[in-house]
């Protein structure tokens, strides 16, 4: 429920507020969309923090916005080697040089006595929330890797759910709280925009990149200041060609990949039968799956154990997967002391299944990014993308007259006694947890 309002009920309603607002801001109120330049209040504690800003969180949006708007551009750009990890890395860089910027001119804003006299506190939340979302998007970058890459198959096909008004937010509910804040933080931004000065950002100036230094005349005489005036109108009229070709350019780029999807959309209802039959079908099947899993899960919550295996089809070398009371997938072994070594093999990066054979070292692997999980411990390797342990799973040794002989609770020691010649007419099962053990 909570998740059906922040993925798909607050996207919409920050987008139809943000489009509505934002209309209605231009054409009631245009001259208070610029974002108030404070430059001749105060200019060298501005240099250090609005160049590395705005250089760092232009190139981290365009990112998003390429990887969001021409999914296919990015994923072939992905395929070239070395192109990943490039990517990766310019990101980082460049949101770490966001990141010091805005800090920048947030002190800026709070020491300057004279800047502080045009900022209001709507101005001091909007750069708070700015650089929460910043830190929170640099630590899913790190903790997550490759984001570049998973997100074409999560993060894209749930937005453009959203724009063509089939939302799905199954595609990033399960992501991790540290990445959903950072989407949540995005929607309340794009929400906020018509209400503050971040809307100066839909006026870009783009000769700003470009252009010649502003020169500002406080007293003159009148010959001079026309001369200045018409050096400056020829520099205004060279930069306003320069960032229109920018503009055009860049819309021309997103138009290529949104034509097709508002063709699709503008198509009407029945573009193509075969096609919307299909995609019905899909939709069905999806429901029907989603339906058996609730109904399979409930009839498990429903019982306090769940057979895994037969102890004799233990291995120690290969686990054997089971499906937890919370529809994960889990593994058992044989350990080397000869009793169950019972964990979940739902990998705490990104949640794909790990492999079910272990290495020499002991380890089994995910194989979506590489981490590699001791399974006595359930610790991954040193520099893996996951960084917390795959967790232990409660299990019970139950024996042919179906009494439990032996169980343990995670973290918890082993409790009863079993005759090591009796082990293999046991049957190992898993525990609810939080559940004592009849
Ligand atoms: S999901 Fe990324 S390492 Fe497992």
């Amino acid at each position: 429920m909570v998740d059906a309002f922040l993925f798909v009920g607050l996207p919409y309603i920050a987008i139809v507020t943000a489009v509505i607002g934002c209309v209605w801001r231009a054409r009631t109120n245009r001259f208070s969309m610029s974002s108030r330049s404070s430059q001749f209040l105060e200019d060298r504690k501005l240099l250090w923090g609005s160049a590395p800003w705005h250089i760092g969180i232009i190139v981290v949006l365009l990112g998003h916005i390429l990887a969001g708007v021409l999914p296919q551009v990015w994923s072939s750009i992905l395929t070239v080697p070395g192109a990943l990890i490039a990517i990766e890395t310019v990101g980082v860089a460049c949101a770490l040089l966001a990141i010091v910027g805005l800090s920048a001119l947030i002190y800026r804003r709070v020491t300057s006595a004279r800047v502080q006299a045009v900022t209001t506190t709507t101005d001091l939340v909007v750069v708070a929330l700015l650089l929460v979302q910043i830190v929170l998007g640099l630590l899913s970058a790190v903790h997550f890797r490759y984001g570049s890459a998973w997100s074409t198959g999560t993060v894209v096909p749930y937005f453009w759910g959203l724009v063509t008004f089939r939302p799905d937010m199954t595609y990033v509910a399960d992501f991790p709280m540290l990445f959903k804040l950072h989407l949540v933080g995005a929607w309340f931004i794009i929400l906020l925009l018509p209400f503050t000065r971040l809307m100066h950002l839909l006026a870009v100036p783009l000769q700003y990149l470009w252009r010649a230094p502003q020169l500002v005349i406080w007293n003159t005489t009148r010959r001079r200041q026309h001369a200045v005036a018409a050096t400056i109108q020829a520099d205004s009229r060279r930069a306003f060609l320069k960032g229109a070709a920018g503009v055009a350019g860049a819309t021309g780029l997103m138009a290529l990949g949104v034509s097709e999807k508002a063709l699709n959309f503008f198509k009407g209802p029945h573009p193509d039968p075969e096609a919307d039959s299909a995609l019905l079908q899909k939709k069905l099947q999806r429901l029907q799956l989603t339906a058996e899993e609730r109904s399979y899960e409930l009839e498990r919550q429903r019982n306090d154990m769940i057979l895994v295996a037969r102890y004799a089809e233990l291995a120690e070398n290969k686990g054997r997967y089971f499906i937890d009371y919370a529809m994960a997938p889990g593994l058992a072994f044989k350990g080397k002391d000869g009793l169950p070594l019972v964990i979940s093999a739902k990998c705490t990066h990104l949640g794909c299944t790990v492999g079910s054979e272990l290495d020499a070292q002991g380890r089994v692997m995910c194989p979506c990014h590489i981490s590699y999980f001791d399974v006595q411990t359930g610790k991954p390797n040193d520099g893996a993308p996951a960084k917390l342990p795959l967790p232990q799973v409660g299990w019970a040794l139950v024996d042919s007259t179906g009494k439990v002989v032996l169980s343990r609770k995670p973290g918890e020691s082993m409790q009863g006694k079993v005759d090591a010649a009796l082990l293999p007419q046991c049957s190992l099962y898993i525990t609810k947890p939080g559940r004592g053990i009849a």
